[in-house]
């Protein structure tokens, strides 16, 4: 039975490059929490969650850059915005006093996999749709 980190058509909004970069990212994130829940030594939290954030942020300067090279209408109103994804990680960071606990790897998974996919329903649907409109070289197959 599929998991919250494995990959799914749905998830697929047809630019190949941006679905291989989702594809790296949630397969990190599920490799560094199936290692953290078969520890047996507490750990702390922090390393996963700076994995997450490194890879997510490169991602987002990724599809920015894209956005301004192909002139997306959202590209001005964006680019200042700062998504939920790193502030809630930062957060999760600030609460990590004792180490992980299934319980805390349940919460951030949670939180990770519903961020993912409303990353991508409405962030990378329209910017996917903007990339074939203007017949961008990354939206060809
Ligand atoms: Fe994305």
């Amino acid at each position: 039975m599929p998991g919250p980190f494995d990959w799914d058509q749905s998830y697929e909004v047809r630019v190949p490059v941006i679905d291989a970069q989702h594809r790296d990212l949630l397969s990190s994130i599920k490799m560094a929490i199936s290692q953290l829940s078969e520890e047996n030594n507490p750990q702390e939290l922090s390393p996963l969650l700076d994995g997450i954030a490194h890879g997510a942020g490169v991602h987002f300067k990724f599809e920015k850059d894209l956005m301004e090279a192909y002139a997306d209408p959202r590209f001005q109103a964006l680019r200042n915005e700062d998504t939920s994804l790193l502030p809630q990680l930062h957060r999760f960071k600030e609460r990590d006093l004792a180490g992980v606990s299934i319980h805390k790897l349940e919460h951030v998974s949670a939180f990770v996999s519903v961020w993912l996919s409303t990353h991508i329903n409405t962030q990378d649907r329209p910017l996917a749709a903007h990339l074939n409109l203007v017949g961008a070289k990354e939206a060809q197959a």
